[in-house]
């Protein structure tokens, strides 16, 4: 048995056996390594009756000694021990890891290129598109290949507006370049914003007005931000948005708290923020009595000649006082730890604000500016709390006008009314130890050398009109909030005198009203809606055919975008109001005209006709007149066109709003603090009453 395990070629490596005193009587060659190291073995038979194994390493070798005791009759007869050989434990340990190994890195292989392939086909290639479109952009401003694929879409919103902003840069640059070399002194933002910083020097720039520049609505589900019909916004706008600042204003939108954050402020304009707008939240009797009753029934009538009785309230005035107190808090609180900061206070809402906030805050430098006009001592003298307003008023240490002669206004009503020093050399008050400047900046709009440029061909009048199913080949355009000052019935009667006194234009001109309802929980402009409306039915009426009609009144507000095209398009713009502060319309229809066609109507009631000197001039109460002027417009000849178009234009240029803020903040910010507080002379000096 011993030869045949010798030959063998199992695991078994070897057999030995031994007699009952342990003594090795017979082995096989396999179990030769371990005899004479038996007895170390041996010592633990001693633990076992019958069998026992254990892994043994000798010479490097795993083995596996497995020992049995041989018994007889008489007991123990001797031990059979026989060896394995275990090293094939070890190898198949490793066999197990390396095909293990293999697999795993066989499967991670395949993942990884998989992983690859998808990248490189879902994302490398649409990304591949998107920065060829973008090299497009970059060099040549627009691209024509395929644009990039949909789940791209909001990077390539962003991607267009920084490209606009370069092109916005691009020209800029050239701008700056032909200004300097013609030397001109044309204002651009980029000029304002350079001038702002060395002029602020770090100090805040503050403006405060009761309409918001953007207005936050509801529209079903989502929230839209609009921008409202007024004249202060579309002027005032351009300028925050090229020096940043805060603007102070009432959230009136119904979304308005919902888009703030813990300060009520919001940075706008919400696609691209510029600057910081702070609300300031109303109740709905402050509303009433501030906004509605004492700002639009008492001082707007009173300050306009326009026919319509001012209603004072003793109510109203307590909220008028109330919200101007409102506000001095809120400014108060923006301008916390800021020094000497400029405060810009817009129009008639805020006639107490500039006191006010200059007790408070005498190291502030405070400018009013009045949007509309003031009338002559007589006229505003029947307010009954004129003597109040013109001393808020006068706390601010410069107040602007639209023109000169509502400078004289104002100077005459203080004159009248208070006691004071007037200095008409240069034009200043002096009334309780503070001094006043007084002067006029006409206000304008965001027109710079650039948009001179001819720019696209408009959309026609006649694809217009097709909108609305009406034809004809001219058209008239007329943009206002519907309200009593505009003079809106006394253009549709001078329209109507014309068509009577012309038949040839009876279907072949067509004059657009867009129309926006305006404070309309008052009752005069409800009733004026009504009127409008009327009027243009009646009219209508008398001269319409099945495709066409005289007037196509568009009630609505409607945004910027959607006023180009009816500006570009009409060959005739009437501004007829019957008094007026400046009338930014007059000037953005100009602004329009880049093939530098078309005519102005302009009442000479308004500012703007002491700028827009080319614009027909007319007396918006005189029918006859403006009918002339409607068909001397449509009759111009295109030389004639171009030559008052290239003129306006040139002034709008070169008197744009960023000479306005320029001239404006210049002055206010040369105003000299005094050393002492005022407060501590005005005990010295006399009050309002
Ligand atoms: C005029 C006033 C502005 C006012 C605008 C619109 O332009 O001067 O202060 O914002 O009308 O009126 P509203 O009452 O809607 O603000």
């Amino acid at each position: 048995m011993i030869d045949r395990v010798n030959r063998s070629s199992s695991r078994l490596a070897g057999l030995a056996v031994y007699d009952a005193h342990d003594s090795l009587i017979a082995l096989t060659a396999g179990y030769e390594p371990l005899r004479g190291k038996m007895p170390e073995y041996r010592g633990r038979q001693a633990a076992f009756d019958t069998a026992a194994a254990s892994f043994l390493r000798i010479d490097g070798k795993k083995l596996y000694l497995y020992q049995r005791i041989l018994s007889g009759e008489s007991g123990r007869v001797g031990m059979l021990a026989a060896v394995y050989d275990a090293g094939y434990i070890d190898r198949q340990i490793v066999g197990i890891w390396k095909n293990s190994f293999i697999r795993w890195f066989v499967q991670a292989l395949v993942i990884a290129l998989v992983t690859l392939l998808v990248i490189r086909w879902s994302i490398m290639r649409p990304l591949n598109t998107l920065v060829d479109w973008m090299k497009d952009i970059r060099t040549h401003g627009q691209s024509r290949r395929r644009p990039p694929p949909a789940f791209f879409e909001p990077l390539k919103q962003e991607v267009d507006r920084i490209a606009e902003s370069i092109a916005e840069a691009r020209a800029t640059a050239a701008e700056e370049v032909k200004l300097r070399a013609t030397a001109e002194a044309i204002w651009t933002p980029e000029r304002l914003k350079e001038e702002m910083r060395q002029l602020l020097d770090g100090r805040a720039l503050v403006a405060v007005s009761n309409r918001e520049p953007y207005m936050h609505v509801h529209r079903g589900k989502s929230v839209e931000s609009i921008v409202p019909a007024s004249g202060l916004v579309t002027a005032m706008e351009p300028v925050l948005k090229a020096c940043g600042g805060i603007w102070v204003a009432a959230g009136m939108g119904d979304a308005d708290r919902e888009t703030v954050d813990g300060q009520d402020t919001v940075r706008v304009p919400p696609e691209d923020p510029r600057y910081t707008l702070r609300r300031v939240w109303m109740t709905k009797e402050e509303e009433e009595g501030f906004y509605y009753g004492f700002s639009n029934e008492g001082l707007w009538p009173l300050c306009h000649v326009a026919h319509a009785r001012p209603t004072f309230r003793i109510e109203d005035w307590r909220y008028y006082q109330q919200v101007n107190a409102r506000f001095a808090d809120a400014v108060v609180e923006v301008i916390d730890g800021l020094d000497q900061p400029l405060i810009l206070v817009q129009d008639y809402h805020f006639a107490l604000l500039p006191r006010l906030i200059k007790e408070r805050r005498p190291d502030a430098r405070v400018a009013i500016f009045w949007h509309i006009p003031w009338p002559n001592p007589e006229s505003f003298g029947i307010c009954p709390w004129q003597k109040d307003l013109l001393y808020g008023m006068l706390g601010a240490d410069l107040i602007g006008f639209h023109t000169q002669y509502h400078c004289n206004n104002f100077l005459e009503t203080v004159d009248r009314a208070l006691e004071s020093q007037i200095a008409w050399e240069h034009f200043s008050v002096r009334i309780a130890g503070h001094s006043t400047l007084v002067k006029p900046f006409p206000i304008s709009i965001a027109f710079t050398p650039r948009d001179l440029e001819p720019g696209e061909s408009p959309t026609t009048a006649a694809e217009l009109l097709k909108d609305h199913g009406l034809k004809a080949e001219l058209v008239g355009i007329g943009v206002d909030r519907i309200d009593y000052t505009k003079g809106i019935v006394e253009r549709f009667l001078a329209i109507e005198r014309f068509l009577e006194r012309y038949p040839a234009y009876q279907g072949r001109f067509t004059f657009v009203e867009l129309g926006a309802p305006s404070r309309t929980h008052i009752k005069r402009y409800a009733d004026m809606v009504s009127e409008v409306e009327s009027e243009a039915e009646r009219i209508n009426w008398r001269f319409k055919t099945k495709t066409w009609k005289p007037i196509l009144f568009l009630k609505k507000h409607h945004s910027h975008q959607e006023i180009q095209p009816w500006y570009r398009a009409a060959q005739v713009c009437l501004v007829t109001s019957l008094h007026d502060g400046m009338n930014l319309v007059a000037k953005e229809y100009i602004a329009a005209r880049g093939a530098n066609d078309g005519a102005l109507v302009l009442s000479r009631f308004a500012g703007a006709a002491r700028e827009m000197r080319d614009a027909l001039i007319v007396n918006p109460y005189d029918i006859e007149q403006t009918a002339e002027s409607i068909r001397y417009a449509l009759e111009m000849p295109v030389s004639e066109q171009a030559e008052r178009m290239q003129r306006m234009r040139q002034q709008l240029v070169s008197h744009n709003i960023y000479l306005w803020a320029a001239d404006l903040i210049r002055e206010l910010s040369a105003v000299r603090l005094p050393i002492k507080p005022p407060a501590e002379h005005a005990a010295a000096e006399e009050g309002p009453q």
